[in-house]
């Protein structure tokens, strides 16, 4: 009998209506759109202004277009995992949330966070449930509301992420197609250079930590660039190597989108063509667990059956790695 694979059989994006531009930045940092542009590439982010709306509403719509797209109803799903570090609440979980809105009554679900590595984490936890043969139907959605936890005084952050929420619908296939591999990585020892200070149960919320803005996205950007880079281009070498397959067997890579000069770099390093790396960063930032499954959502019409794609991601943490997949459809 063949080997079941999860198959991403579906993708789905969605990205608020309003938008952020560097010229907006200009007016309420010291910033410009020459400093933006060359150092990181974005031009513009999206914001979700609407009052009342959060992370799960972007699942939603997420879980609603990939249910219309792939004719599979609410009911049929087993599981929804979603990936954030910005949940609607500490608890219960936004997974949970997306299920309830969408009608899900029959599936479970639980968030996971590994900052802009989840989705990668996400993908490949779902993917275990499918080869097991336990379920049929598992949704990964990645999505993350930033601009609830970036600070719009500090020009070092908030230029840099904006909101999104992008998924895919994993089910069984028997022709080799779905994840052939993963290789993922923690390394604890880098959480001093990317977190939140308070909020968690180390520090708890008080008038202080609100004063001293510690329920913010903290950033110390240089020495998370050069991990990003070292760590996305040693998975994705590892990935290859162990399927027998050399850069030239990749039809894509899709980078976290964190930096246009760190997605230069890994695939300079990899001796990738441009051509073959996904890029939406200059229209959306970092939309940390999000940028992954947009970026499928963005090239999927460009994608064929059997189709090789390397997702490759780094984030706070530090979370790392890489996943090799054959398009399925
Ligand atoms: O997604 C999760 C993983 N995250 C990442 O992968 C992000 C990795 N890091 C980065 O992308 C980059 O480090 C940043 C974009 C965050 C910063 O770029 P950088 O080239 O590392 O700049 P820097 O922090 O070394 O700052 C250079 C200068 C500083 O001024 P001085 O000290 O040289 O006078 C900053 O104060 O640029 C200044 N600066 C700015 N200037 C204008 C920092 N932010 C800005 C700004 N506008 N927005």
């Amino acid at each position: 009998m063949a080997k079941i694979l999860a198959a991403i059989t579906g993708v789905g994006g969605y990205v608020p209506e309003d938008i952020l531009s560097n010229a907006d930045l200009e007016k309420m940092v010291d910033t410009t759109d020459e400093w933006i542009t060359t150092r990181t590439g974005i031009k513009e982010r999206r914001i979700l202004k609407t009052p009342g709306k959060a992370t799960s509403d972007m699942g939603v719509a997420v879980v609603n277009q990939i249910l219309a797209k792939t004719g599979v109803k609410a009911e049929e799903i087993d599981l929804l995992i979603c990936a954030t570090v910005t949940p609607d609440t500490t608890f219960p979980d936004t997974a949970n949330t997306i299920l309830d809105k969408v009608g899900a009554k029959n599936a479970f679900g639980y968030d996971i966070n590994a900052a802009c590595s989840g989705f990668l984490f996400a993908l490949t936890t779902g993917a275990k449930f499918i080869e097991s043969g336990m379920y049929k139907k598992v949704i990964i959605i990645g999505a993350d509301k930033m601009s609830a936890i970036v600070d719009y005084t500090d020009r070092t952050t908030c230029i840099i992420f904006g909101d999104g929420a992008g998924g895919v619908l994993l089910e069984p296939s028997e022709d080799g197609n779905g994840v052939i591999d993963a290789i993922l990585k923690s390394d604890g020892s880098g959480r001093e250079f990317l977190h939140m200070k308070a909020g968690g149960s180390l520090k708890p919320a008080t008038a202080e930590t609100v004063a001293n803005k510690e329920h913010f996205v903290f950033q110390d950007g240089k020495p998370v660039f050069k991990a990003a880079v070292t760590g996305m281009v040693s998975t994705v070498k590892q990935v290859l190597e162990r399927n027998n397959m050399t850069v030239d067997d990749i039809d894509w890579l899709v980078p976290h989108q964190a930096n246009m000069r760190i997605i230069n770099s890994v695939g300079d390093m990899l001796d990738i063509p441009k051509e073959k790396v996904m890029v939406n960063i200059h229209k959306y930032g970092n939309t940390t667990a999000g940028t992954l499954p947009l970026c499928l959502w963005e090239y999927e019409s460009q994608l064929k059956k059997g189709d090789k794609l390397m997702l490759t991601a780094f984030g706070g943490g530090f979370t790392w790695g890489s996943l090799l997949i054959k398009w399925a459809y």
